[in-house]
């Protein structure tokens, strides 16, 4: 038993016994793939940008102590246990909010949905809430199919819109093949590609579901005026537009939405439906935005307004921490911030990139979100490892593995970026030792 209460949750055992009991109860291989790397650690405790692994790799190793750049995916854009947040959940537990009930009303819903129609690009002002990215994909598909009455939906090769019913099927084989998930409506085509994407839509496409900067697919940066071809494709059509802002909105990019303004600032393109996730309660209780213009409403709950539920998803807890969320990250001085610190890390990238022209082939971005391309795969995978273990957690991007993904929480500081472009420095340097 362990008396210190910060460490109640935390080393209740050795990570060893730990690492046994996931193998055996939670996945196996993932705990055998992790080993493999030499990462055969848990995460132990976090705060702010950090995290620190209960114990080392090895025995006798110290434990990893991380500049946390993979934030989850934009998880964790607040850092980790940011006090603006912790204080709205220990005030909402105490005034007695819980999930709330689904099927009745909710204050707490109707003041985040009005808080999410005054941010969303033009008249988009209805929402419905869900607790995953994925679940959120799939309620704008679905509303997409009940609105045209069509079937078919185009996604970008490379994309990646969550691991459930119609998100699974707008990605990669490489995720549905093993579970025999092939929706033939369901096509991809070729990101920025806009002869491709008029060839696909056609009568028969209910939706066009893109990424505003596909994460999964490898920080991929669209020509200016894609989307809004796209966007003009799908309205000569009567094809809904989606746009998954789960990575890339929220102030990732130094503007709300990067597809407003974020990916090119002249660009502002106003789609049908938004979706988020990550990001929206900070890493704390989780909950997923679908949100859409007010013409479709109609179409979906008009014989029925159960017609699409979620029991946790828009639970009052999460709503009331989305709230504060969306006030702190929609703030001009807080979005400022990440466009300082966004150019400081671009460049800081961009000279390692100049030091290391055998390794790195190209750095892609916008503001805090920046993908690192290596010649090859192999270089990535050594790379990550090496970054990882000098003290800055990162993954590669799943569908394009010669890309890292550094997604630093939005409240980083000049003074720890310094540090983290120090470590990949030292880190490439290491490895360029090495290979010699
Ligand atoms: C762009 C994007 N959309 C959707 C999802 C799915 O979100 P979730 O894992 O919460 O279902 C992800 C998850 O990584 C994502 O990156």
């Amino acid at each position: 038993m362990n008396d210190n209460p910060k460490k109640k949750f935390i080393g209740s055992l050795p990570q060893k016994e730990l690492l046994k009991l996931y193998s055996k109860h939670v996945n196996g291989p993932k705990v055998r793939f992790f080993k493999s790397l030499g990462l055969g650690v848990i995460p132990g405790e976090r705060d702010g940008i950090f995290l620190r692994t209960l114990e080392g790799p090895r025995p006798g190793d110290p434990p990893l102590e991380m500049y946390n750049c993979r934030t989850s995916g934009g998880v964790y854009n607040l850092g980790h246990g940011n006090p603006r947040i912790t204080q709205i959940v220990k005030d909402a537990l105490d005034s007695g909010l819980d999930i709330g009930d689904h099927i009745l009303l909710s204050e707490q819903r109707a003041l985040l949905g009005k808080k999410l129609a005054e941010l969303m690009p033009g008249d988009i002002s209805k929402t419905t809430f869900g607790v995953a990215g994925g679940e959120a994909v799939d309620c704008a598909i679905k509303f997409s199919r009940a609105y045209t009455q069509r079937k078919g939906c185009i996604s970008a090769i490379g994309g990646y819109h969550g691991h459930t019913g119609f998100a699974l099927a707008t990605g990669d084989p490489l995720f549905r093949d093993n579970f025999l998930w092939n929706l033939p409506e369901f096509k991809q085509v070729p990101f920025n590609d806009v002869d491709a994407m008029r060839k696909a839509v056609t009568d028969e496409i209910a939706c066009v579901i893109l990424e505003t900067i596909p994460a999964t697919g490898g920080i991929l940066i669209a020509s200016e005026g894609y989307f809004a071809e796209v966007r003009e494709i799908c309205d000569e059509n009567g094809v809904m537009m989606i746009i998954d802002e789960v990575q890339a909105g929220l102030g990732r990019t130094g503007e709300l939405w990067a597809i407003y303004g974020g990916l090119y600032p002249n660009e502002k393109v106003v789609p049908d439906f938004m979706v988020l996730g990550k990001g929206m309660t900070s890493g704390i209780y989780p909950l997923s935005v679908c949100s859409y213009k007010p013409f479709i409403e109609k179409a979906v709950y008009k014989d029925n307004p159960f017609i699409h539920i979620s029991t946790t998803g828009g639970s009052d807890i999460g709503c009331v921490i989305a709230l504060e969320m969306l006030n702190i990250q929609s703030d001009q001085k807080f979005l400022n911030h990440v466009k300082d610190m966004g150019k400081y890390f671009q460049r800081g990238l961009e000279e390692i990139k100049e030091e290391f022209p055998d390794f790195i082939k190209e750095i892609r971005g916008r503001g805090l979100m920046w993908g690192v391309e290596f010649h090859n795969e192999t270089n990535s995978q050594l790379a990550m490892l090496s970054i990882i273990k000098e003290g800055v957690l990162l993954d590669y991007c799943d569908n394009k593995k010669d890309t890292l993904k550094l997604l630093p929480p939005l409240v980083v500081q000049k003074h720890e970026l310094d540090v983290i472009l120090s470590k990949i420095r030292t880190a490439l340097d290491k490895l360029k030792k090495i290979k010699k």
